[in-house]
């Protein structure tokens, strides 16, 4: 039986790729999708979400909108990475299914509560503010959860948004600190990862090569995406973030990391949002997460065109 997961998620190249690659895999039953306010405001990325629903021929999907803004913190946004719309590269069309009335985080819980207990996963893509709001509202979701998967934070690699910190928990660090306190069995993708999963020029050609809308749109995408991360880091190409989550679904065994204690900062504005990795089990403090460092980047990129050339 096909895995159900829900994709919260602030559309974003990245993101985009992710979506294409979950509604690619039979072996991934995607419930719904929730926007979050992120890269770009909520009003782009709930619009961005039904655009990529589109391209990926699956204008049935149910795209919710959720939170607008972090739970403490003023939005923060990523223009300067993703462009105006948070999905520029492509000429994606404008969507034409509709956004579903219901909130997205009553979504969260109403799937939650309604689904066998232990066989939801939730895919975060962006701020965890709708999880953590959803964890707020109704507790009795947190045991439910088979697992959340997320993409976010760094240790090793530092952080891209400053010094310390990563974009998405960077946007709302109390929201990843209630996430991480809950209790639930999480593994994180954090930067740490996600910068092994460079788009190269040659990756990138896997989906030159497809031919397809899909294909071409994916090369769009990437190539916009990765201009700025290249001038950056000096790398061909950038950091294809967030479908590591989905691939991990798909193919765990492409990750590797340790379980570990996570803590994330939310006192100290020099380092606000950091994710403190107790890698080496230094404290006593209880094993929260599992944290991923590495990648077999060439599987990750294949798995990522064997998938997309299906839609
Ligand atoms: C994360 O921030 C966003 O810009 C990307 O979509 C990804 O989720 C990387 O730090
Ligand atoms: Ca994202």
């Amino acid at each position: 039986m096909a895995r159900k997961i829900i994709i919260d998620t602030d559309p974003g190249q990245d993101d985009a790729v992710a979506i294409l690659l979950a509604l690619a895999s039979p072996e991934l039953d995607v419930l719904g999708i929730t926007a979050v306010a992120g890269n770009v405001p909520l009003a782009l990325t709930e619009k961005n979400a039904r655009k990529v629903c589109e391209l990926a021929g699956r204008p049935d999907m149910i795209v919710f909108a959720g939170a607008v803004r972090p739970l403490v913190r003023k939005l923060v946004t990523a223009e300067y990475v993703h462009g105006k719309t948070g999905l520029d590269g492509p000429d994606l069309p404008e969507p034409t299914m509709q956004l579903q009335e219901q909130h997205a985080v009553d979504f969260i819980i109403e799937t939650l509560m309604r689904e066998e207990s232990g066989t939801v996963t939730l895919c975060p893509l962006g701020p965890l503010t709708n999880i953590a709001l959803a964890l707020i509202r109704e507790p009795r979701i947190a045991p439910r959860i088979q697992q959340i998967v997320f993409m976010g934070g760094g240790f090793f690699e530092g952080g891209n948004t400053t010094p310390a910190a990563e974009f998405n928990i960077y946007v709302d660090p109390h929201a990843a600190d209630v996430v991480l306190k809950s209790g639930i069995p999480t593994v994180i993708m954090p930067l740490d990862v996600t910068h092994k999963a460079l788009t190269t020029r040659s990756r990138v050609d896997l989906f030159r090569r497809m031919g397809t809308k899909v294909g071409d749109a994916t090369v769009a995408l990437l190539e916009f995406f990765e201009r700025f991360d290249e001038e950056k880091y000096g790398t061909d190409g950038g950091p294809l973030h967030d479908p590591c989550v989905i691939a991990y679904l798909l193919k765990p065994d492409l990750f590797k990391g340790r379980t570990v204690n996570v803590e994330i900062e939310t006192g100290a504005e020099l380092t606000m949002g950091m994710t403190v990795v107790d890698w080496w089990g230094v404290t006593q403090r209880p094993r929260n997460a599992t944290v991923m460092r590495d990648i077999d980047a060439d599987g990750f990129f294949a798995l990522l065109a064997e998938r997309l050339a299906r839609l």
